[in-house]
């Protein structure tokens, strides 16, 4: 399978964010949001350009990764660290190594750039491939100075984060206004909301700690 990664352009922004609900579309909560999510992440001051990626096949979008610009920050410092998601790919396209290619294409180039970590919330058994390591052995928190057990750091370089404690703190970027998701969604073909297992457990990995 010849799947090609391309930077993201502006005539793809609608196909990203259709691709985007199909991939997020009951996986957490019934329904999703996630397609507002990058129709307004893509204008936020803290996105990172450099970094939004497509998986392209033949000439079909199976999948895309964006990034935005986060912080650590304790009493006396902040240090500006990368964070990443969504991530999405097509349903029928996934466990053949896309998401897999998405994140090592942009680790790299995020290395690259001189970034000194990546920290996300996502599922640690999918997450461990990439080297990605739970907070507590890094010190950073979430705002409740608590280490959930789906908050994540990939160190881009050895030591990099030495001496650096404090709040994993992503600004405004990732919040959603639901009514404003709800309107967002009548723009797209309707769909039936439903109950499922993958929700189950989310429910359990954001209530667990580290
Ligand atoms: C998560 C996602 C991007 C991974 O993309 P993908 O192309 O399917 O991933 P890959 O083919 O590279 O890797 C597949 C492997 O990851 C595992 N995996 C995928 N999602 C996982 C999860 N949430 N938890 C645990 N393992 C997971 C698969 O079981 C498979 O394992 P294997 O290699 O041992 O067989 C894709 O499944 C997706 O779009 N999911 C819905 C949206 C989402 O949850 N995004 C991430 C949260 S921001």
């Amino acid at each position: 399978m010849q799947i090609k990664l391309r930077p993201e352009e502006e005539q793809d922004y609608r196909l990203v964010e259709e691709l985007t609900r199909e991939a997020f579309w009951d996986v957490y909560i019934p329904g999703c949001d996630q397609h507002l999510l990058i129709h307004n992440m893509r204008t936020a001051k803290e996105f990172v350009k450099a970094l939004d990626f497509v998986a392209v096949l033949v000439d079909k979008i199976v999948g895309n990764i964006v990034y935005a610009e986060a912080k650590i920050k304790n009493d006396d410092k902040e240090y500006t660290v990368l964070t990443f998601g969504p991530i999405s790919v097509l349903p029928e396209y996934q466990n053949m190594g896309i998401g897999g290619k998405l994140i090592n294409h942009t680790v790299k180039i995020s290395r690259e750039m001189g970034h000194k970590a990546i920290i996300i919330y996502g599922d640690p058994e999918y997450y461990k491939r990439f080297g990605f390591k739970v907070s507590k052995e890094y010190k950073i928190t979430n705002k409740d100075k608590k280490y959930p057990a789906a908050l994540l750091v990939l160190e881009l370089y050895p030591n990099a984060l030495n001496g650096v404690e404090g709040i994993f703190d992503e600004g405004r970027i990732y919040e959603i206004d639901e009514k404003e998701a709800a309107e967002f969604d009548k723009g797209f073909p309707k769909r039936e909301k439903t109950v499922t297992k993958t929700q189950e457990r989310f429910l359990e990995l954001v209530g667990a700690e580290a």
